[in-house]
């Protein structure tokens, strides 16, 4: 009896990996609506210098819209470029637990109740929506902390890898936390962006 417990939570193990579905549920309407509500204010900003791929805040550092510009809303990440293999890190450092002001401009939309929620289960580092236009694909990198998603938009060819194993991830108001400490990318290979709110999140362990 012992011996069939301990396998079954070796296959649990094995099931939850890298990709890990939270108990979390939000309502994809609404979520929808917000996403909507957001894009009316502001664009997606595509000046980030990765091409294919941009972004909106939601969080920035209390009373510091800077903190949100440029290359702060990439963070640092690790990449392995070339032929060489070696490993080179971009961008700078962010002091992730700072940005804890939800956008003024946004409180009015679903997202506030979403980030307030949020708050309740994890302790997050910024929260952005992010965009990945078709035929679209990340760097292979490693990022310094975990990540949570709430797909908003997305179609069968969007699929994120993390080592090698690859997950879709559904637009159905579910909640993933997975492993963005560990090589990773995402790509689109659909026909349309795909949009997914990503937080990052500070005191999440895979083990
Ligand atoms: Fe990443």
């Amino acid at each position: 009896m012992s011996n069939v417990t301990s396998l079954n939570e070796v296959k649990t193990q094995k099931v939850l990996g890298d990709f890990q579905k939270q108990k979390l549920n939000f309502d994809l309407n609404k979520l929808k609506n917000a996403l909507n509500e957001v894009l009316k204010i502001r664009g997606f900003d595509t000046s980030l210098g990765i091409p294919h791929f941009a972004a909106i805040p939601l969080t920035q550092i209390p009373g510091d819209p800077d903190s949100i510009k440029g290359n702060k809303a990439r963070g640092v990440y690790w990449t392995k470029p070339d032929s060489t293999g070696v490993e080179v890190s971009r961008d700078v450092k962010i002091d992730e637990s700072k940005y804890s002001e939800f956008i003024k401009d946004f409180e009015h939309t679903y997202f506030k109740e979403v980030f307030d929620e949020l708050k309740k289960h994890y302790k997050l580092g910024r929260v952005r929506l992010l965009l990945k236009e078709p035929r679209s694909t990340l760097s292979w990198h490693r990022d310094p902390e975990p990540r949570l998603h709430i797909p908003i938009i997305t179609n069968p060819g969007c699929l994120m890898v993390i080592d090698n194993s690859a997950q879709h991830m559904p637009a159905d108001g579910g909640v993933w936390v997975t492993n963005n400490v560990k090589y990773h990318n995402a790509f689109n290979g659909g026909e349309e962006n795909r949009v997914h709110l990503v937080a990052c999140v500070l005191d999440y362990n895979f083990n």
